[in-house]
């Protein structure tokens, strides 16, 4: 059984910069670290964090003195606002496409479109992009949702950063019919594209898919997605010690991929549980 990696998976610049900011603060050891909400959505490297004094709160009040660090998904202003008046050190470890993403958000809100963000509702990232419209911003998650607003308006569209870019087409295609005007942002960052067209190749080349990933990250869930188009039989899982033997037989190829969210140690366990799984097949 061959065991080949996708040519792009794991961590993304913005995620190695949070954790390497998080780290430092860390390290430093003069006063409590806090990170407001999970920095990354991979439960097993925020344990790590944790365990090297990294605490992790889910609102200001948690955090009474020290520093507070903004997730790599971005925060509400306000809660950045409230952190620097309550005298807390605020470290934006927000990766600076999301930041841009808020840039264009802010702009479009000035210049008086309709802000229409293309994401997940329930998603941190998403809640930090409608923040930046001051609560004007409408949320649609597929072209049905935009096909149900007013014919005839002025719209700006901007999208979570790990869509897919077919769901970015299907919705402004929809929106350029309701518009009178639509100016677009795609802020699908580089590094979901890459992830995404790897995944893509390598699970038309095998007869597995492993998508190794946090079940709370976004884009983990879109290479799963993607994976799983192709017809493929995927597998999404968090750890080395969910993978199932059942799943590998027969199999000549086995494809590996990872979510920007991803530590290359988890995926290196992975692969390493694999070639054994692979071994005791051969034998
Ligand atoms: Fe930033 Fe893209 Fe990673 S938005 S956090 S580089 S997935």
């Amino acid at each position: 059984m061959k065991i080949i990696t996708a040519e792009n998976a794991g961590f993304c610049f913005g995620v190695k910069r949070a954790l390497e900011l998080a780290a430092r603060a860390a390290e430093d050891g003069s006063r409590p670290v806090h990170t407001l909400g999970a920095l990354i959505h991979n439960p097993q490297e925020v344990a790590r964090l944790e365990a090297r004094g990294v605490r992790r709160v889910e609102s200001l009040d948690e955090a009474p003195v020290g520093a507070v660090i903004l997730s790599a998904h971005g925060v509400d202003p306000a809660v950045e606002a409230e952190a620097r008046a309550r005298g807390l050190e605020v470290i934006d470890a927000t990766c600076p496409f999301v930041r841009r993403a808020h840039q264009h958000i802010r702009t479009l809100a000035a210049e008086g479109y309709s802000v229409v963000i293309l994401g997940d509702p329930e998603h941190r990232e998403v809640a930090g992009l409608a923040a930046h419209a001051e609560g004007k911003a409408t949320i649609v998650t597929n072209a049905a949702e935009a096909a149900a607003l007013p014919f005839g308006g002025k719209y700006g569209l901007v999208v979570q950063t790990t869509q897919r870019p077919e769901a970015l087409r299907e919705v402004a295609g929809e929106l350029a019919e309701r518009s009178r005007e639509l100016r677009l942002f795609n802020t699908i960052c580089e590094a979901t594209m890459k992830r995404q067209e790897s995944a893509h190749d390598l699970a038309e080349r095998v007869e597995v898919m492993i998508v190794v990933g946090g079940r709370n990250s976004a884009n983990t869930a879109r290479l799963r997605e993607i994976c799983e188009a192709t017809g493929t039989p995927t597998h999404h899982l968090e750890t080395a010690d969910e993978l199932d033997r059942a799943w590998l037989v027969g199999a000549a190829r086995v494809g590996v991929t990872a979510g920007a969210s991803t530590p290359d140690w988890i995926v290196a366990e992975v692969e390493a549980r694999l070639r054994e799984l692979a071994g005791e097949e051969a034998g």
